[in-house]
């Protein structure tokens, strides 16, 4: 029996709300203070229970995410890489992915998503056994600019891609996990006024047949969605400000290899005494003469 986790992890999109920054490298790989941002979603994943990651990317970008993140050995992991030529929607990355059909459950990290608090994984990791759809929603005070859920006696009762008037303040994070059913429901997604396949009209047929739950992640629980320029410079203070005063470290890969026992301490400790002297590298030594 295979206990092999899957994981989308979503880095395509064009990024143009970070244009000219994204003009020649895809925003997932810009900095989020000490580490490129896709790091961040990676790292919950893993947290997750995830063990295989199918990284879809800009077919110009797939070589620069090969050298920063490899076959996802040294991550205990393994990495695979699919192209999506154009960004359709979210939900068009299932389309990019016919060889993880026949795997079953999946989860689906949007690239520019931060998550960090307390307890994440283990609240996340049990979602793993569920049936149906999982989500995670997170009281914000622009729900109008994401995905929104209004749920009502503990049940979501409905959901609003960027409505103008949104009927609750949760907001849809971009972390979902999705049953083997996922694959016939995403061929019946229409694209949107948008043009875009919406990840909020896959999870609507979820709920349509009451097989979509939620948790909604609370105070402890600190998330942004990383892709416009002033919510990179909030999540830079706040990364900078967490690690500079706890020893924490945020959104890191390696960190969530060794404390979910994909790769052993003293493995950890060998491969990060090769990195070499940087903020991260610094911070990650640190961990290793403490663990
Ligand atoms: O961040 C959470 C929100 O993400 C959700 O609340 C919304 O329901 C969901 O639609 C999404 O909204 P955004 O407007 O933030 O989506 P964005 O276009 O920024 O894309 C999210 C990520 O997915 C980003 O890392 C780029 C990637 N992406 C996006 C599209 C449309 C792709 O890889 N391919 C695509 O075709």
């Amino acid at each position: 029996v295979s206990t092999e986790v899957n994981g989308i992890l979503l880095a395509g999109g064009a990024g143009s709300r970070l244009f000219p920054m994204t003009t020649a490298v895809s925003k997932h790989l810009l900095p989020i203070y000490d580490k490129p941002m896709i790091y961040y979603p990676l790292t919950t994943l893993m947290l997750a229970g995830v063990t295989k990651v199918w990284l879809v990317c800009d077919s110009s970008q797939r070589g620069l995410f090969e050298r920063l993140l490899g076959d996802g050995k040294a991550l205990g992991i393994s990495i695979e890489y699919a192209i999506q030529e154009t960004p359709r929607g979210i939900v068009d990355a299932f389309s990019c992915l016919p060889t993880l059909k026949q795997k079953g459950p999946v989860w689906l990290a949007l690239g520019d998503n931060l998550f960090f608090g307390s307890g994440l994984g283990p609240s996340l990791a049990v979602n793993n056994s569920c049936l149906g759809a999982s989500i995670f929603l997170k009281e914000v005070k622009n729900p109008q600019d994401f995905g929104v859920a209004q749920v009502e006696n503990g049940k979501v009762v409905s959901l609003q891609e960027k409505p103008k008037q949104p009927k609750s303040p949760l907001c849809i994070t971009g972390l979902y996990r999705f049953d083997e059913t996922v694959w016939s429901r995403c061929k019946a997604v229409q694209a949107s006024d948008r043009g875009e396949l919406e990840i909020t009209e896959l999870l609507g047929k979820y709920l349509s047949d009451e097989s979509l739950s939620h948790t909604v992640l609370g105070r402890g629980t600190y998330w942004l969605d990383t892709g416009t320029a002033i919510s990179m410079a909030k999540a830079s203070s706040f990364v900078e400000s967490v690690q500079s005063n706890s020893g924490d470290i945020i959104g890191s890969p390696h960190e969530a290899a060794v404390r979910t026992g994909l790769i052993t301490v003293s493995d950890f400790a060998k491969l990060v005494s090769r990195f070499p002297e940087s903020t991260y590298g610094d911070s990650l030594r640190n961990l290793a003469s403490v663990l």
